[in-house]
């Protein structure tokens, strides 16, 4: 079935499947990063070489983590822009602090996402220093607690990845700890009446990995290979986990990053989502050009950053995005 009143008003087709096609996988039994089980490494293996994305569950993330977090967020962005505005950074590319409505557009889209957001860096750039709402106290330690659990998710599933492409266990790991991965909470306000509203267009992930909390509402869709718009299933207590353009360069394609979106339609009331994007270490090299030019997960970061308007970086210096 399509739903015609979308693609009327968006140009986007939305195929709504009676099965969807995102994988669900079960992390019951995996306890030891060191070891994961050969049935999870073929699962997560297959999911993201192919459609990019999956449903986490039996992941060992307490409920009541991910609970503080939205209860946090929901609290903060009560707040309208203008309350917020004295927590903006726009100086530091947006990496920290607030972010006001329509800041950021996707790479290539002519028109701002409907979405405001919170940056929060997890293991700090020096030149950096997270910012927090006076208004909410909790906002502070909910997200860290949950960007420490989530991390325990994310060696597990990068250690499966290892398996997967015949390569030391915790090889990816090694250059993610003490990169600068961050969370982003996230609030779409709802919709006009008698409108749609694009709250992040088409896409893919600058990142590593991506873990997302069921968002409070459905809206997320991913692109796949065959080009038709899948949507992902809000299922409660699960884990959303997308891999991304870093991941998919440094294992020269054969981990895939899909195009996504977040569509709300007319109708729909606010959405919240927290996602927490995994980072390699600025260091790490992507991709070495036949010249011995070295491609680094700083370069691609600065190139996408200042592309999607939220920083305004000094590009002469730095290498061309390779295509391959
Ligand atoms: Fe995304």
């Amino acid at each position: 079935m399509t739903d015609r009143g979308l693609r009327s008003r968006l140009g986007v087709e939305v195929t709504h499947m009676k099965t969807p096609e995102i994988p669900a996988i079960s992390l019951a039994g995996y306890d030891d990063p060191q070891h994961p089980p050969q049935h999870v490494v073929d699962a997560i293996g297959d999911a993201l070489s192919t459609v990019g994305f999956m449903t986490v569950v039996n992941h060992d993330v307490p409920d009541a983590l991910i609970d503080a977090a939205y209860a946090a967020s929901r609290s903060v962005f009560a707040h309208d822009d203008a309350a917020l505005a004295q927590y903006a950074r726009p100086d530091l590319g947006g990496q920290v602090g607030f972010i006001t409505t329509g800041a950021e557009n996707s790479k290539g889209a002519d028109i701002p996402n409907l979405m405001r957001f919170w940056h929060i860096q997890h293991r700090l750039n020096p030149d950096w220093t997270n910012v927090w709402p006076e208004e909410t106290p909790a906002f502070k330690q909910a997200m860290l607690a949950l960007m420490d659990a989530f991390d325990e998710i994310a060696q597990k599933i990068l250690a499966a990845i290892d398996v997967y492409l015949d390569q030391k266990v915790g090889t990816l790991w090694q250059l993610i700890r003490g990169g600068p991965s961050l969370l982003r909470p996230i609030h779409n306000p709802a919709p006009l009446p008698g409108y749609d509203s694009i709250g992040t267009s088409a896409h893919t992930d600058i990142n590593v990995i991506t873990i997302l909390p069921a968002a409070t509402a459905k809206g997320l869709m991913v692109q796949t290979k065959s080009g038709v718009w899948v949507p992902i299933p809000v299922v409660p207590g699960s884990l959303v986990v997308n891999t991304a353009d870093m991941l998919e360069m440094i294992t020269g394609k054969r981990i895939t990053s899909r195009p996504h979106q977040v569509i709300l339609p007319e109708g729909s009331g606010e959405r919240f989502s927290i996602p927490y994007f995994v980072h390699f270490i600025k260091e790490t090299v992507l991709y070495t050009y036949p010249d011995g030019t070295k491609f680094t997960a700083w370069h691609y970061l600065v190139r996408r950053l200042t592309e999607i308007g939220l920083w305004d970086y000094d590009l002469s210096e730095v290498p061309p995005e390779p295509t391959f």
